[in-house]
């Protein structure tokens, strides 16, 4: 019996936050509903910051609102404090991201404050939600290395990890931000967090830069992790850490789970005809090495 291991496309937000053109609102209401229609049961809708810092998400309100929602589908939204949470609670968001990190650097890059400051305005967004019942996701970024301060110990992510979960995410998403992580880093981290944070509650959330995403997903997947963020043919990065490419290959990691056993429910064909069409929208080749070598058989 195949065992079955949840995928969150992250490619609407992560991937196309860094776009340096503007991609308009039809071509990312497509998107979203091309995912959901080849099997994507969550699916970042996009996300409520300032549109001064990440000009890209400024229409999510608008993407929100026009997407053909499907029952049994979560949309989620990144929400950074009570103004984001409020603007994503207007276009019924079912389910928000409050996002930290574990390195201080970052934190105040991405979201200009400190990993403290950041706790603190994440509480009133989980207990507005709880209220409301709005599911919260909670992202740690730079799990693994940072863009300012380098290697990041396992040790450092544990206590932003439990106070999130603590606070009430229901997930715990660690992001190797900068893709700098090898299997034996991931492994190693994975044991560390599952000791404060069940590994049930624990998602991977691999950038692909250094080529090593793949093999720490099938590392976490070792150490009990089932929940992975992908985005489709590789999109993205994050603004705050330049040079990250984008995450992981939706594509790629369905290839992989599927053929060895597990099951994802996502349709791969249909998956790999959204990468083409997405990537022929951005005007740029697939990213994702699956996609690339089916195109060409
Ligand atoms: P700030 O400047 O410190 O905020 O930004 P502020 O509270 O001082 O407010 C300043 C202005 O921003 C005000 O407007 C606010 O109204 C406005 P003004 O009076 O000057 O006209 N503002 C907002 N506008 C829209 N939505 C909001 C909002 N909040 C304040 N929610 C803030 C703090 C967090 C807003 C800012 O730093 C920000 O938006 N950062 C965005 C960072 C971001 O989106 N990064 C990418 C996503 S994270 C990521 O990619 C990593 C991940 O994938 C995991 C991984 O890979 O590791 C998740
Ligand atoms: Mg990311």
């Amino acid at each position: 019996m195949s065992q079955h291991i949840s995928i969150v496309e992250v490619g609407p937000r992560d991937g196309l936050q860094n776009e340096k053109s503007t991609v308009d609102i039809p071509t990312k209401v497509e998107l979203i509903e091309r995912l959901v229609s080849a099997g994507m049961k969550s699916v970042e809708g996009g996300a409520f910051v300032s549109p001064k810092w990440v000009p890209q998400m400024a229409a999510s309100d608008e993407v929100m609102t026009k997407i053909n929602r499907v029952e049994g589908v979560s949309y989620p939204v990144l929400t950074p404090n009570m103004k984001g949470y409020e603007g994503a609670r207007a276009v019924k968001a079912d389910t928000v991201a409050v996002f930290g990190a574990a390195s201080e650097s970052f934190s105040q890059k991405n979201i200009n404050c400190s990993i403290e400051e950041s706790l603190e305005r994440f509480k009133p967004v989980i207990d507005a939600a709880k209220a409301d019942g709005v599911r919260v996701r909670g992202y740690v970024s730079c799990v693994l290395g940072c863009p300012y301060e380098g290697k990041v110990s396992p040790a450092a992510v544990v206590p932003i990890a439990k106070t999130l979960f603590d606070m009430g995410c229901y997930e715990i998403s660690l992001g190797d931000t900068i893709g700098v992580g090898t299997p034996e880093e991931t492994r190693a981290l994975i044991r560390t967090v599952s000791g404060a944070v069940p590994v049930s509650a624990l998602a991977g959330h691999f950038h692909d830069t250094y080529g090593q995403a793949l093999a720490n997903i099938w590392a976490a997947i070792d150490e009990g992790v089932r929940v992975f963020d992908s985005s489709v043919s590789g999109l993205g990065g994050c603004p705050y850490a330049k040079g990250a490419s984008g995450n992981v290959a939706s594509e790629d990691v369905v290839y992989s789970l599927e053929r060895s056993g597990y099951d994802t429910g996502v349709d791969l064909d249909a998956l790999i005809e959204t990468s083409i069409w997405i990537s022929e929208s951005l005007g740029r080749k697939p990213g994702s090495k699956v996609t690339l070598a089916r195109h060409a058989a």
